[in-house]
Protein backbone atom coordinates (compact mmCIF):
# COMPACT_ATOMS: atom_id res chain seq x y z
CA UNK A 1 0.00 0.00 0.00
CA UNK A 2 3.12 2.51 1.17
CA UNK A 3 4.77 1.56 -2.15
CA UNK A 4 1.60 1.98 -4.11
CA UNK A 5 1.23 5.21 -2.88
CA UNK A 6 4.49 6.33 -2.92
CA UNK A 7 4.76 5.08 -7.39
CA UNK A 8 1.24 7.24 -7.53
CA UNK A 9 2.77 10.55 -6.08
CA UNK A 10 5.68 9.73 -8.06
CA UNK A 11 3.78 8.77 -11.24
CA UNK A 12 1.86 12.34 -10.97
CA UNK A 13 4.88 14.45 -9.95
CA UNK A 14 6.35 13.03 -12.89
CA UNK A 15 3.43 13.80 -15.22
CA UNK A 16 3.37 17.36 -14.19
CA UNK A 17 6.55 17.98 -14.70
CA UNK A 18 6.92 16.09 -18.06
CA UNK A 19 4.17 18.03 -18.96
CA UNK A 20 5.27 21.58 -18.00
CA UNK A 21 8.77 20.86 -19.73
CA UNK A 22 7.16 19.63 -22.40
CA UNK A 23 4.60 22.83 -22.39
CA UNK A 24 7.41 24.95 -22.37
CA UNK A 25 9.25 23.31 -25.30
CA UNK A 26 6.19 23.78 -27.32
CA UNK A 27 6.08 27.69 -26.82
CA UNK A 28 9.30 28.05 -27.97
CA UNK A 29 9.10 26.25 -30.37
CA UNK A 30 5.60 27.15 -32.16
CA UNK A 31 6.36 31.26 -32.81
CA UNK A 32 9.93 29.78 -34.35
CA UNK A 33 7.48 27.76 -37.12
CA UNK A 34 4.72 29.72 -38.22
CA UNK A 35 7.61 32.82 -38.76
CA UNK A 36 8.26 32.69 -42.06
CA UNK A 37 11.81 33.69 -41.91
CA UNK A 38 12.22 31.84 -38.61
CA UNK A 39 15.66 30.81 -38.22
CA UNK A 40 16.48 31.70 -35.38
CA UNK A 41 20.01 30.17 -34.11
CA UNK A 42 19.13 30.87 -30.34
CA UNK A 43 15.54 29.38 -30.50
CA UNK A 44 16.67 26.57 -32.16
CA UNK A 45 19.44 25.45 -29.75
CA UNK A 46 16.90 25.41 -27.11
CA UNK A 47 14.57 22.09 -29.18
CA UNK A 48 16.85 19.60 -27.71
CA UNK A 49 18.56 20.71 -24.51
CA UNK A 50 17.10 23.38 -22.45
CA UNK A 51 18.34 24.39 -19.25
CA UNK A 52 15.69 25.49 -18.11
CA UNK A 53 13.01 23.05 -19.62
CA UNK A 54 15.00 19.99 -18.61
CA UNK A 55 15.18 18.59 -15.19
CA UNK A 56 18.99 19.01 -13.86
CA UNK A 57 20.79 15.92 -14.04
CA UNK A 58 18.16 13.54 -16.23
CA UNK A 59 15.72 12.26 -13.37
CA UNK A 60 15.01 8.90 -13.87
CA UNK A 61 11.34 8.93 -13.84
CA UNK A 62 11.04 11.88 -15.97
CA UNK A 63 13.41 10.34 -18.24
CA UNK A 64 11.14 7.20 -18.13
CA UNK A 65 8.00 8.56 -18.37
CA UNK A 66 9.15 10.55 -21.87
CA UNK A 67 10.50 6.97 -23.00
CA UNK A 68 6.64 5.49 -22.27
CA UNK A 69 5.07 8.28 -24.87
CA UNK A 70 1.42 7.80 -22.66
CA UNK A 71 -0.75 8.76 -25.19
CA UNK A 72 -2.79 11.73 -24.08
CA UNK A 73 -3.84 14.83 -25.99
CA UNK A 74 -2.83 15.65 -29.47
CA UNK A 75 1.03 16.68 -29.87
CA UNK A 76 2.01 20.15 -31.63
CA UNK A 77 4.52 19.53 -34.48
CA UNK A 78 6.62 21.04 -36.40
CA UNK A 79 6.24 18.37 -39.70
CA UNK A 80 5.82 20.33 -42.74
CA UNK A 81 6.55 23.76 -41.86
CA UNK A 82 8.34 25.65 -44.24
CA UNK A 83 8.32 28.84 -46.37
CA UNK A 84 5.46 29.35 -48.47
CA UNK A 85 7.48 29.16 -51.76
CA UNK A 86 8.66 25.60 -51.22
CA UNK A 87 6.57 22.42 -52.31
CA UNK A 88 6.92 19.03 -50.46
CA UNK A 89 7.91 16.40 -52.87
CA UNK A 90 8.58 13.34 -50.70
CA UNK A 91 8.61 12.08 -46.97
CA UNK A 92 10.49 9.02 -45.39
CA UNK A 93 9.40 8.15 -41.83
CA UNK A 94 11.15 6.15 -39.54
CA UNK A 95 9.23 4.66 -37.17
CA UNK A 96 9.99 2.43 -33.82
CA UNK A 97 7.02 0.31 -33.15
CA UNK A 98 4.33 1.24 -30.09
CA UNK A 99 4.23 0.33 -26.29
CA UNK A 100 4.62 -3.75 -26.13
CA UNK A 101 5.06 -6.19 -23.54
CA UNK A 102 8.15 -7.03 -22.15
CA UNK A 103 10.71 -9.33 -24.38
CA UNK A 104 11.97 -10.78 -20.89
CA UNK A 105 10.08 -11.67 -17.64
CA UNK A 106 11.59 -11.29 -14.27
CA UNK A 107 12.61 -15.07 -13.22
CA UNK A 108 9.84 -16.66 -10.46
CA UNK A 109 7.69 -13.49 -10.34
CA UNK A 110 4.19 -13.39 -11.54
CA UNK A 111 3.95 -11.34 -15.09
CA UNK A 112 2.57 -8.23 -15.31
CA UNK A 113 -1.14 -8.76 -16.30
CA UNK A 114 -1.88 -6.94 -19.40
CA UNK A 115 -4.64 -7.29 -21.83
CA UNK A 116 -3.58 -7.20 -25.44
CA UNK A 117 -6.61 -6.94 -27.37
CA UNK A 118 -8.24 -4.11 -28.64
CA UNK A 119 -11.15 -2.71 -26.53
CA UNK A 120 -12.34 0.99 -27.57
CA UNK A 121 -13.83 1.48 -23.97
CA UNK A 122 -10.73 0.79 -22.32
CA UNK A 123 -7.83 3.74 -21.61
CA UNK A 124 -6.07 4.39 -23.80
CA UNK A 125 -8.78 5.44 -25.98
CA UNK A 126 -9.25 6.65 -29.86
CA UNK A 127 -12.12 7.03 -31.84
CA UNK A 128 -10.87 5.46 -34.84
CA UNK A 129 -10.15 1.84 -32.83
CA UNK A 130 -12.93 -0.35 -33.81
CA UNK A 131 -12.87 0.60 -37.11
CA UNK A 132 -9.18 0.00 -37.76
CA UNK A 133 -10.01 -3.68 -36.05
CA UNK A 134 -12.87 -3.99 -38.40
CA UNK A 135 -10.53 -2.75 -41.55
CA UNK A 136 -7.98 -5.54 -40.19
CA UNK A 137 -10.17 -8.51 -40.24
CA UNK A 138 -10.74 -7.53 -43.87
CA UNK A 139 -7.05 -7.69 -45.12
CA UNK A 140 -5.39 -10.41 -47.14
CA UNK A 141 -2.07 -12.13 -47.22
CA UNK A 142 -1.75 -10.74 -50.65
CA UNK A 143 -0.81 -6.78 -49.76
CA UNK A 144 2.70 -8.58 -47.74
CA UNK A 145 5.75 -10.17 -48.70
CA UNK A 146 6.37 -13.59 -47.00
CA UNK A 147 6.92 -14.81 -43.93
CA UNK A 148 4.57 -11.52 -43.02
CA UNK A 149 1.51 -13.03 -44.30
CA UNK A 150 1.78 -15.43 -41.66
CA UNK A 151 0.99 -12.60 -38.70
CA UNK A 152 -1.97 -11.24 -37.20
CA UNK A 153 -2.82 -7.96 -38.46
CA UNK A 154 -3.34 -6.40 -34.89
CA UNK A 155 -3.01 -7.65 -31.43
CA UNK A 156 -5.68 -10.58 -29.53
CA UNK A 157 -4.58 -11.83 -27.02
CA UNK A 158 -6.30 -11.44 -23.51
CA UNK A 159 -2.67 -11.91 -22.02
CA UNK A 160 -0.34 -10.20 -23.48
CA UNK A 161 2.32 -12.40 -25.36
CA UNK A 162 6.03 -11.55 -25.10
CA UNK A 163 7.11 -8.66 -27.27
CA UNK A 164 3.22 -7.88 -28.07
CA UNK A 165 1.97 -4.26 -29.14
CA UNK A 166 -0.44 -3.43 -26.96
CA UNK A 167 -3.38 -1.05 -27.70
CA UNK A 168 -1.34 1.76 -26.03
CA UNK A 169 1.03 0.71 -28.76
CA UNK A 170 -1.90 0.94 -31.64
CA UNK A 171 -3.20 4.43 -30.31
CA UNK A 172 0.11 5.99 -30.13
CA UNK A 173 0.79 4.89 -34.25
CA UNK A 174 -2.87 5.99 -35.38
CA UNK A 175 -2.26 9.02 -33.32
CA UNK A 176 0.96 9.46 -35.73
CA UNK A 177 -0.60 8.65 -38.75
CA UNK A 178 -3.52 11.41 -38.09
CA UNK A 179 -0.93 13.63 -37.31
CA UNK A 180 1.28 13.09 -40.78
CA UNK A 181 -2.38 13.23 -42.54
CA UNK A 182 -3.30 16.54 -41.47
CA UNK A 183 0.21 17.71 -42.44
CA UNK A 184 1.08 16.32 -45.45
CA UNK A 185 -1.94 14.92 -46.68
CA UNK A 186 -4.41 17.74 -46.18
CA UNK A 187 -2.39 20.69 -46.03
CA UNK A 188 0.40 19.60 -48.70
CA UNK A 189 -1.02 17.13 -50.53
CA UNK A 190 1.24 14.92 -50.76
CA UNK A 191 -0.55 11.93 -52.71
CA UNK A 192 -2.82 12.20 -55.88
CA UNK A 193 -6.62 11.58 -54.28
CA UNK A 194 -5.86 8.53 -56.94
CA UNK A 195 -2.68 7.38 -55.23
CA UNK A 196 -1.51 3.98 -56.43
CA UNK A 197 0.60 1.02 -54.77
CA UNK A 198 3.58 2.54 -56.49
CA UNK A 199 2.91 5.92 -54.68
CA UNK A 200 4.20 4.16 -51.56
CA UNK A 201 6.74 2.40 -49.66
CA UNK A 202 6.41 0.48 -47.16
CA UNK A 203 9.30 -1.90 -45.13
CA UNK A 204 8.90 -3.48 -41.80
CA UNK A 205 11.19 -6.10 -39.72
CA UNK A 206 9.19 -9.74 -39.32
CA UNK A 207 8.16 -9.28 -35.73
CA UNK A 208 4.16 -8.81 -35.32
CA UNK A 209 4.88 -5.63 -33.24
CA UNK A 210 6.29 -3.48 -36.14
CA UNK A 211 4.16 -4.75 -38.72
CA UNK A 212 1.16 -3.94 -36.41
CA UNK A 213 2.65 -0.54 -35.81
CA UNK A 214 2.98 0.15 -38.98
CA UNK A 215 -0.67 -0.42 -40.00
CA UNK A 216 -1.92 1.36 -37.38
CA UNK A 217 -0.24 4.35 -38.33
CA UNK A 218 -1.25 3.66 -42.69
CA UNK A 219 -4.66 3.38 -41.42
CA UNK A 220 -4.35 6.98 -39.67
CA UNK A 221 -3.19 8.36 -42.32
CA UNK A 222 -4.95 6.88 -44.97
CA UNK A 223 -8.48 5.65 -43.25
CA UNK A 224 -10.32 2.85 -45.14
CA UNK A 225 -7.09 2.47 -47.16
CA UNK A 226 -7.37 0.05 -50.13
CA UNK A 227 -6.16 -3.12 -49.45
CA UNK A 228 -5.28 -4.10 -52.87
CA UNK A 229 -3.05 -0.87 -53.15
CA UNK A 230 -0.64 -1.61 -50.39
CA UNK A 231 2.43 -3.77 -50.31
CA UNK A 232 4.57 -4.58 -47.39
CA UNK A 233 7.77 -5.46 -48.15
CA UNK A 234 9.60 -7.97 -45.39
CA UNK A 235 13.18 -6.66 -44.43
CA UNK A 236 15.41 -9.63 -41.91
CA UNK A 237 17.64 -7.03 -40.58
CA UNK A 238 17.29 -4.81 -37.96
CA UNK A 239 19.48 -2.39 -39.28
CA UNK A 240 17.38 -2.11 -42.59
CA UNK A 241 20.66 -3.19 -44.62
CA UNK A 242 19.20 -5.18 -47.28
CA UNK A 243 22.45 -6.54 -49.19
CA UNK A 244 24.71 -4.75 -47.89
CA UNK A 245 24.75 -6.68 -44.78
CA UNK A 246 28.08 -7.92 -44.48
CA UNK A 247 30.14 -5.40 -42.23
CA UNK A 248 33.07 -6.46 -40.25
CA UNK A 249 34.54 -3.10 -39.06
CA UNK A 250 31.05 -1.93 -37.93
CA UNK A 251 31.19 -6.01 -35.88
CA UNK A 252 34.61 -4.33 -34.40
CA UNK A 253 32.99 -1.30 -33.01
CA UNK A 254 29.82 -2.89 -31.59
CA UNK A 255 32.49 -5.48 -29.68
CA UNK A 256 34.42 -2.34 -28.25
CA UNK A 257 31.08 -0.72 -27.42
CA UNK A 258 29.98 -3.49 -25.76
CA UNK A 259 33.09 -4.12 -23.56
CA UNK A 260 32.86 -0.15 -22.83
CA UNK A 261 29.38 -1.11 -21.64
CA UNK A 262 30.48 -4.02 -19.64
CA UNK A 263 33.11 -1.72 -17.63
CA UNK A 264 31.32 1.01 -16.94
CA UNK A 265 28.37 -1.48 -15.33
CA UNK A 266 31.56 -2.94 -13.22
CA UNK A 267 32.03 0.50 -12.09
CA UNK A 268 29.23 0.98 -11.02
CA UNK A 269 28.94 -0.31 -7.19
CA UNK A 270 25.31 0.74 -6.35
CA UNK A 271 23.71 -0.74 -9.38
CA UNK A 272 25.44 -4.24 -8.92
CA UNK A 273 24.12 -3.85 -4.96
CA UNK A 274 21.04 -3.86 -6.61
CA UNK A 275 20.88 -6.51 -8.49
CA UNK A 276 21.89 -8.88 -5.65
CA UNK A 277 19.17 -7.45 -3.44
CA UNK A 278 16.51 -8.14 -6.38
CA UNK A 279 18.28 -11.53 -7.02
CA UNK A 280 17.87 -12.08 -3.40
CA UNK A 281 13.90 -10.81 -3.43
CA UNK A 282 12.68 -13.40 -6.57
CA UNK A 283 15.60 -16.43 -4.80
CA UNK A 284 17.98 -16.45 -8.50
CA UNK A 285 21.07 -16.14 -8.92
CA UNK A 286 22.22 -12.48 -9.75
CA UNK A 287 23.58 -13.13 -13.00
CA UNK A 288 20.01 -15.08 -13.40
CA UNK A 289 18.20 -11.88 -12.80
CA UNK A 290 20.98 -9.88 -14.79
CA UNK A 291 20.54 -12.24 -17.91
CA UNK A 292 16.82 -11.46 -17.46
CA UNK A 293 17.16 -8.05 -18.18
CA UNK A 294 14.79 -6.99 -15.44
CA UNK A 295 14.24 -3.05 -16.79
CA UNK A 296 12.76 -4.46 -19.25
CA UNK A 297 10.04 -5.76 -17.60
CA UNK A 298 10.11 -3.12 -14.99
CA UNK A 299 9.55 0.02 -17.49
CA UNK A 300 6.48 -2.07 -18.54
CA UNK A 301 4.89 -1.99 -15.04
CA UNK A 302 5.96 1.34 -14.99
CA UNK A 303 4.38 2.40 -18.25
CA UNK A 304 1.06 0.47 -17.12
CA UNK A 305 0.63 1.72 -13.85
CA UNK A 306 0.99 -2.02 -12.62
CA UNK A 307 2.96 -2.06 -8.98
CA UNK A 308 6.13 -4.33 -9.49
CA UNK A 309 6.28 -7.68 -8.38
CA UNK A 310 6.79 -9.11 -5.04
CA UNK A 311 7.45 -12.28 -3.72
CA UNK A 312 7.65 -13.79 0.10
CA UNK A 313 11.49 -12.49 0.32
CA UNK A 314 10.01 -8.81 -0.55
CA UNK A 315 9.14 -6.08 -3.26
CA UNK A 316 11.14 -4.98 -5.69
CA UNK A 317 10.63 -1.49 -5.88
CA UNK A 318 10.71 1.98 -7.07
CA UNK A 319 14.12 2.46 -6.01
CA UNK A 320 15.39 -0.55 -8.22
CA UNK A 321 13.78 1.25 -10.77
CA UNK A 322 15.49 4.59 -10.24
CA UNK A 323 19.45 2.89 -10.01
CA UNK A 324 18.95 1.18 -12.65
CA UNK A 325 17.37 3.79 -15.08
CA UNK A 326 19.84 6.23 -13.96
CA UNK A 327 22.65 3.79 -15.02
CA UNK A 328 20.99 3.58 -18.08
CA UNK A 329 21.31 7.69 -18.63
CA UNK A 330 24.82 7.37 -17.51
CA UNK A 331 25.60 4.81 -20.34
CA UNK A 332 23.88 6.82 -22.74
CA UNK A 333 25.92 9.68 -21.90
CA UNK A 334 29.52 7.65 -21.96
CA UNK A 335 28.14 5.96 -25.39
CA UNK A 336 28.19 9.65 -26.74
CA UNK A 337 31.77 10.59 -25.61
CA UNK A 338 33.27 7.62 -26.48
CA UNK A 339 32.17 7.22 -29.81
CA UNK A 340 32.81 3.81 -30.46
CA UNK A 341 28.98 3.36 -30.99
CA UNK A 342 29.37 6.33 -33.64
CA UNK A 343 31.75 4.22 -35.92
CA UNK A 344 28.95 1.15 -35.26
CA UNK A 345 25.90 3.52 -36.61
CA UNK A 346 27.78 5.32 -39.50
CA UNK A 347 28.15 2.00 -40.87
CA UNK A 348 25.14 0.53 -39.40
CA UNK A 349 23.41 3.61 -41.37
CA UNK A 350 24.76 4.14 -43.87
CA UNK A 351 23.03 1.54 -46.37
CA UNK A 352 19.04 2.59 -45.20
CA UNK A 353 20.80 6.43 -45.90
CA UNK A 354 21.98 5.94 -48.96
CA UNK A 355 18.79 4.40 -50.20
CA UNK A 356 17.04 7.30 -48.38
CA UNK A 357 19.09 9.56 -51.03
CA UNK A 358 19.04 7.26 -53.75
CA UNK A 359 15.03 7.75 -53.50
CA UNK A 360 15.35 11.35 -52.96
CA UNK A 361 17.37 12.36 -56.25
CA UNK A 362 14.66 9.72 -58.02
CA UNK A 363 11.91 12.06 -57.25
CA UNK A 364 13.97 15.19 -57.87
CA UNK A 365 14.47 13.95 -61.01
CA UNK A 366 10.38 14.06 -61.54
CA UNK A 367 9.72 10.36 -60.26
CA UNK A 368 6.60 10.47 -59.01
CA UNK A 369 6.80 6.90 -57.48
CA UNK A 370 7.88 6.74 -53.51
CA UNK A 371 6.07 9.62 -52.33
CA UNK A 372 5.42 8.20 -49.04
CA UNK A 373 8.45 5.87 -47.51
CA UNK A 374 7.75 3.99 -44.12
CA UNK A 375 10.55 1.81 -42.19
CA UNK A 376 8.94 0.19 -39.43
CA UNK A 377 11.63 -0.58 -37.09
CA UNK A 378 13.09 -1.14 -33.85
CA UNK A 379 14.90 1.20 -31.04
CA UNK A 380 18.03 -0.71 -32.50
CA UNK A 381 17.31 0.97 -35.77
CA UNK A 382 16.73 4.23 -35.38
CA UNK A 383 19.29 4.52 -32.17
CA UNK A 384 22.52 4.09 -34.82
CA UNK A 385 20.66 6.40 -37.49
CA UNK A 386 19.94 9.27 -34.78
CA UNK A 387 24.02 8.95 -33.76
CA UNK A 388 24.95 8.45 -37.33
CA UNK A 389 23.12 12.00 -38.31
CA UNK A 390 25.03 13.38 -35.21
CA UNK A 391 21.61 13.90 -33.57
CA UNK A 392 23.84 13.08 -30.42
CA UNK A 393 21.48 15.17 -27.96
CA UNK A 394 18.72 13.14 -29.16
CA UNK A 395 16.88 10.90 -26.62
CA UNK A 396 16.91 7.33 -26.83
CA UNK A 397 13.92 6.30 -29.54
CA UNK A 398 10.82 5.77 -26.95
CA UNK A 399 7.70 3.57 -27.59
CA UNK A 400 6.55 5.47 -31.39
CA UNK A 401 9.32 7.18 -31.78
CA UNK A 402 9.10 8.46 -35.68
CA UNK A 403 12.47 9.95 -37.00
CA UNK A 404 11.34 11.80 -40.64
CA UNK A 405 12.93 13.37 -43.49
CA UNK A 406 11.02 15.87 -45.70
CA UNK A 407 12.36 16.85 -49.21
CA UNK A 408 10.99 20.07 -50.61
CA UNK A 409 11.82 21.49 -54.37
CA UNK A 410 12.35 25.56 -54.35
CA UNK A 411 9.04 26.99 -56.72
CA UNK A 412 11.23 29.87 -57.37
CA UNK A 413 14.40 27.96 -58.58
CA UNK A 414 12.74 24.55 -59.21
CA UNK A 415 16.24 22.86 -59.72
CA UNK A 416 16.78 23.39 -56.42
CA UNK A 417 15.91 20.58 -53.04
CA UNK A 418 15.97 20.87 -49.55
CA UNK A 419 15.40 18.60 -46.75
CA UNK A 420 14.39 18.72 -43.31
CA UNK A 421 14.99 16.40 -40.34
CA UNK A 422 12.29 16.06 -37.90
CA UNK A 423 12.46 13.86 -34.39
CA UNK A 424 9.41 13.38 -33.13
CA UNK A 425 8.28 16.41 -34.44
CA UNK A 426 10.82 18.59 -33.26
CA UNK A 427 12.90 20.09 -35.91
CA UNK A 428 16.75 18.63 -35.72
CA UNK A 429 17.98 19.65 -39.43
CA UNK A 430 20.25 22.15 -38.17
CA UNK A 431 21.31 19.40 -35.64
CA UNK A 432 22.46 17.40 -37.64
CA UNK A 433 26.18 16.96 -38.61
CA UNK A 434 25.65 17.60 -42.59
CA UNK A 435 23.89 20.85 -41.65
CA UNK A 436 24.53 22.45 -38.51
CA UNK A 437 27.01 25.04 -39.83
CA UNK A 438 24.57 25.56 -42.97
CA UNK A 439 22.73 28.47 -41.48
CA UNK A 440 25.08 30.63 -40.11
CA UNK A 441 26.99 30.90 -43.60
CA UNK A 442 23.95 30.56 -45.88
CA UNK A 443 20.61 33.03 -46.35
CA UNK A 444 18.77 29.19 -47.09
CA UNK A 445 15.69 28.70 -44.97
CA UNK A 446 16.23 24.75 -45.46
CA UNK A 447 19.12 22.42 -45.58
CA UNK A 448 19.72 21.95 -49.68
CA UNK A 449 19.55 18.21 -50.57
CA UNK A 450 23.36 18.16 -52.02
CA UNK A 451 24.16 18.57 -48.14
CA UNK A 452 22.53 15.46 -47.11
CA UNK A 453 23.90 13.72 -50.34
CA UNK A 454 27.37 14.67 -50.25
CA UNK A 455 27.38 13.52 -46.12
CA UNK A 456 25.94 9.92 -46.92
CA UNK A 457 28.25 9.56 -50.20
CA UNK A 458 31.41 10.46 -49.23
CA UNK A 459 31.29 12.47 -45.69
CA UNK A 460 29.93 9.76 -43.48
CA UNK A 461 33.17 7.59 -44.76
CA UNK A 462 35.68 10.66 -43.67
CA UNK A 463 34.48 10.69 -40.28
CA UNK A 464 35.07 7.35 -39.50
CA UNK A 465 38.29 7.17 -41.23
CA UNK A 466 39.69 9.49 -44.09
CA UNK A 467 41.26 6.90 -45.97
CA UNK A 468 38.58 5.35 -47.17
CA UNK A 469 35.96 6.68 -49.65
CA UNK A 470 32.96 4.00 -49.82
CA UNK A 471 31.12 1.75 -47.75
CA UNK A 472 32.83 -1.29 -48.94
CA UNK A 473 36.37 0.02 -48.29
CA UNK A 474 35.02 1.00 -44.99
CA UNK A 475 33.98 -1.95 -43.81
CA UNK A 476 37.07 -3.93 -44.88
CA UNK A 477 39.32 -1.73 -43.51
CA UNK A 478 42.20 -3.69 -41.32
CA UNK A 479 42.96 -2.87 -37.68
CA UNK A 480 39.93 -0.52 -37.29
C1 LIG B 1 -4.85 10.31 -61.39
O1 LIG B 1 -5.41 11.58 -61.65
C2 LIG B 1 -4.62 12.42 -62.47
C3 LIG B 1 -5.25 13.81 -62.51
O2 LIG B 1 -6.62 13.74 -62.36
C4 LIG B 1 -4.47 11.81 -63.84
O3 LIG B 1 -3.67 12.63 -64.66
C5 LIG B 1 -3.83 10.43 -63.68
O4 LIG B 1 -3.78 9.78 -64.94
C6 LIG B 1 -4.64 9.57 -62.70
N1 LIG B 1 -3.85 8.37 -62.43
C7 LIG B 1 -4.43 7.18 -62.34
C8 LIG B 1 -3.50 6.04 -62.03
O5 LIG B 1 -5.62 6.99 -62.51
C1 LIG C 1 -3.04 3.78 -11.37
O1 LIG C 1 -3.78 2.74 -10.78
C2 LIG C 1 -4.54 3.09 -9.66
C3 LIG C 1 -5.26 1.86 -9.14
O2 LIG C 1 -4.45 0.76 -9.13
C4 LIG C 1 -5.56 4.17 -10.03
O3 LIG C 1 -6.25 4.58 -8.89
C5 LIG C 1 -4.82 5.35 -10.66
O4 LIG C 1 -5.74 6.31 -11.13
C6 LIG C 1 -3.94 4.91 -11.82
N1 LIG C 1 -3.15 6.03 -12.28
C7 LIG C 1 -3.11 6.39 -13.56
C8 LIG C 1 -2.23 7.55 -13.88
O5 LIG C 1 -3.75 5.83 -14.43
C1 LIG D 1 24.36 3.24 -52.55
O1 LIG D 1 23.59 3.66 -53.67
C2 LIG D 1 24.21 3.43 -54.93
C3 LIG D 1 23.28 3.97 -55.98
O2 LIG D 1 23.24 5.36 -55.90
C4 LIG D 1 24.45 1.95 -55.12
O3 LIG D 1 25.11 1.75 -56.36
C5 LIG D 1 25.31 1.44 -53.99
O4 LIG D 1 25.46 0.05 -54.12
C6 LIG D 1 24.67 1.75 -52.65
N1 LIG D 1 25.57 1.35 -51.59
C7 LIG D 1 25.18 0.67 -50.51
C8 LIG D 1 26.21 0.28 -49.56
O5 LIG D 1 24.03 0.36 -50.31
Amino acid sequence: MLFRNRFLLLLALAALLAFLSLSLQFFHLTPVSSAKNGINGKSRKRIMADPVTEPPGADPVYEALLYCNIPSVAERSMEGHAPHHFKLVSVHAFIRHGDRYPLYSIPKTKRPEIDCTLVADRKPYHPKLEAFVSHMSKGSGASFESPLNSLPLYPNHPLCEMGELTQTGVVQHLQNGQLLRDVYLKKHHLLPNNWSTAHLYLETTGKSRTLQSALALLYGFLPDFDWKKIYFRHQPSTLFCSGSCYCPVRNQYLEKEQRRQYLLRLKNGLLERTYGEMARIVDVPTKQLRAANPIDSMLCHFCHNVSFPCTRSGCIDMEHFKVIKTHQIEDERERREKKLYLGYSLLGAHPILNQTVDRMQRATEGGKEELFTLYSAHDVTLSPLLSALGLSEARFPRFAARLIFELWQDREKPSEHAVRVLYNGVDVTFHTSFCRDHHRRSPKPLCPLENLVRFVKRDMFVALDSSSTNYFEACHREGA
